[in-house]
């Protein structure tokens, strides 16, 4: 079972669509393992976003991130990089195609709504980032 990093930006808080964004992933099958609602520290933000300190919009990226409140989460399920991304779409919302996360909500590269895991090695590294191992819930379901 794979596990991801999942985190509505402040776009995505600020525009309303954390119930539907969560309700997607809930449909799928997928299983959340934490949560949490917060605003980064800058330190976080520049941890998160480590691979793209020499890119231009650097700056901007870590203002932007924390300039409000986050929705951070850790999902598991089979596949979920993969498909968590699929269902996320394109990063510049131009791309991204109708029935997408960011295709449906999102209009511009830099509030592109949720940000998703690309590896198990970054969601390793983001997760930790954020959450503590004992945050993480593990439960059979039952009902
Ligand atoms: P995300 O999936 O969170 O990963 C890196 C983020 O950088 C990306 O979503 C975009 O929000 C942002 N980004 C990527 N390219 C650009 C760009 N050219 N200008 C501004 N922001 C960008």
């Amino acid at each position: 079972m794979e596990k991801t990093y999942l985190m509505i930006k402040p776009d995505g808080v600020q525009r309303n669509v954390m119930g539907e964004i969560i309700t997607r992933f809930e449909q799928k099958g997928f299983q959340l393992l934490a949560a949490k609602f917060t605003v980064l520290s800058k330190e976080q933000a520049e941890k998160h976003y480590e691979e793209h300190k020499e890119k231009p919009f650097f700056g901007e990226l870590i203002d932007f991130i924390t300039s409000g409140p986050v929705f951070a989460m850790v999902w598991e399920g089979d596949n979920i990089i993969e498909i968590s991304r699929m269902m996320i779409g394109k990063t510049n919302p131009a791309d991204a195609l109708p029935g997408t996360i960011r295709g449906d909500f999102a209009a511009h590269m830099s509030l592109n709504i949720i940000h998703g895991s690309d590896s198990n090695e970054s969601a390793a590294r983001e997760i930790e980032n954020i959450f503590n191992e004992s945050e993480l819930v593990s439960y059979e379901k039952t009902l």
